[in-house]
């Protein structure tokens, strides 16, 4: 076979798995739609922003071993499929398919030319039963019959953005879900080949293998809002202190500090999503999800809190010069899908405050949502000169550079609101006026 395999989608999941496998002497074929996209990676650069990943793409695209292109038609050149294109949610909130429909209609097209076995691995978040509707609709297009001409994997993706190649090639866990021994066989072949040290593997059946990966982000995304419900708390009990409280509860065996730390709340383009697909299959089974409610609406009101404590410090915000360190969804990543600092800043711009944000990485994507209604910084001291106050939004290590003087001495008023507890508060409240989430 002229590829070992193929890979469908070359987004965040796509693209890591690609690069890393091809890393690894595997040789690799990946598909996208996007041309732009596909220009970019023959060219050695990443249309990503993910640590080590442009050194590592640009070894592989000069070694041959990864090859990409925007048409199906090499699919059938490789006998292992995986599917990483995108599951959106529906305005209704469930989960949208039509990425996975398409890519399985071509991928049934070009495999229907050979008489291979192919195994199909999704890597795609996808809600229970849905691999049974992909057998199907792969049996119609492709003429072949699922179990003898071709296999289908549920081998969720896990990856954090901003780790994405760390956790690629030393994933906690692989989760292999399968309808035959064959298949199993086939899979954990190529991993054998992949991960010097193979981590451990959970076998089990296609649906289940899709809800763990449900159970597991709604588990940390409710680890979360519970943080911050608990924050909320603190912040109305005197000498409260979120921070305190967070690290004792660390210290029980039974809680990982994991996932625990207050702030902001969570954005990005898996948690929003896959909560809102996994409560609205809860509703299609009639299975009360009060419980993802409150983790929605804690996360959906937390960023406001921060618009609270701006206007209880400076009143009327119009014509108020603000700062905004951070922009991405998380540090290490500039991915702005669901950021929380879209929310917190359109908010303030209707307000009419004047905004100046930074971000290492984020600013062009941000451009592209703010346009000219805000100021772009070049580093994080030209973003709070002059300013009123400054909210602290996504808690790049670079930030810990900024010393309690720099705020004094750049701002007009040293208002500093910290919304992911960034800064030690013993020392920043010796030297100017620190706010921060869960700190009475
Ligand atoms: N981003 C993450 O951190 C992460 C982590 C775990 C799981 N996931 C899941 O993995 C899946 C992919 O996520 P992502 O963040 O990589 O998405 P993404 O939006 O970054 O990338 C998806 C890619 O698929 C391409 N695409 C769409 N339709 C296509 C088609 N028919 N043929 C070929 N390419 C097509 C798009 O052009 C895009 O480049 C989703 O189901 C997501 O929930 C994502």
């Amino acid at each position: 076979m002229e590829y070992d395999v193929s890979i469908i989608g070359l987004g965040y999941v796509g693209l890591s798995t690609g690069i890393c496998f091809a890393n690894r002497g595997i040789k690799v074929l990946g598909i996208d739609i996007d041309q732009k996209k596909i220009q970019k990676i023959r060219k050695g650069k990443s249309p990503i922003f993910e640590k080590n990943m442009s050194i590592l793409l640009k070894k592989v695209v000069k070694n041959g071993k990864l090859r990409v292109q925007s048409n199906y038609d090499d699919i059938f050149k490789s006998k292992i499929i995986f599917l990483a294109v995108g599951t959106p949610s529906n305005i209704d909130g469930s989960i949208n398919l039509k990425y996975i429909k398409t890519a399985i209609k071509n991928i049934g097209l070009s495999i229907k030319k050979s008489n291979e076995y192919f195994l199909i691995v999704i890597k795609s978040t996808v809600i229970p039963n849905t691999s049974e509707k992909i057998i199907k609709d792969l049996e119609r297009h492709s003429g072949k019959i699922c179990g003898t001409d071709f296999g289908i994997i549920v081998n969720p993706e896990f990856l954090q953005e901003g780790k994405a190649v760390q956790d690629t090639l030393y994933p906690d866990r692989i989760i292999i879900g399968h309808s035959s021994q064959k298949d199993k066989k086939i899979i954990m072949k190529l991993y054998k080949k992949i991960y010097r040290k193979v981590p451990p593997v959970v076998y089990t059946n296609l649906n289940n293998a899709e809800l763990i990966k449900y159970s597991t982000s709604t588990f940390l995304a409710l680890k979360i809002s519970y943080i911050n419900y608990i924050a909320r708390l603190a912040e109305n009990i005197p000498g409260g202190d979120i921070v305190e409280i967070k690290t004792a509860m660390s210290l029980d065996k039974r809680i990982s500090e994991s996932f625990l730390n207050a702030g902001l709340g969570f954005g990005g383009s898996c948690f929003p999503k896959d909560i809102r697909a996994i409560k609205s299959f809860s509703k299609d089974n009639g299975i009360n999800s009060d419980i993802l409610k409150s983790i929605i609406e804690i996360n959906r009101t937390q960023p406001l809190r921060v618009i609270t404590m701006v206007k209880k410090k400076l009143g009327n915000v119009q014509k108020k010069n603000i700062s905004i360190l951070g922009l991405s969804f998380k540090p290490g990543t500039d991915d702005m899908r669901d950021a929380v600092s879209i929310i917190i800043i359109k908010k303030l711009v209707a307000l009419k405050a004047k905004i100046k944000v930074y971000d290492p990485i984020a600013i062009d994507n941000a451009k592209r949502i703010f346009g000219n209604s805000i100021q772009y910084s070049k580093n994080p001291v030209e973003c709070i000169k002059n300013t009123d106050c400054c909210i602290l939004v996504t808690e790049w290590s670079e930030f810990k550079n900024l010393k309690p003087k720099d705020f004094v001495k750049q701002m007009n008023r040293p208002l500093l609101i910290d919304g992911r507890r960034l800064y030690e508060k013993s020392i920043f409240k010796n030297y100017l006026e620190y706010n921060a989430i869960g700190l009475s």
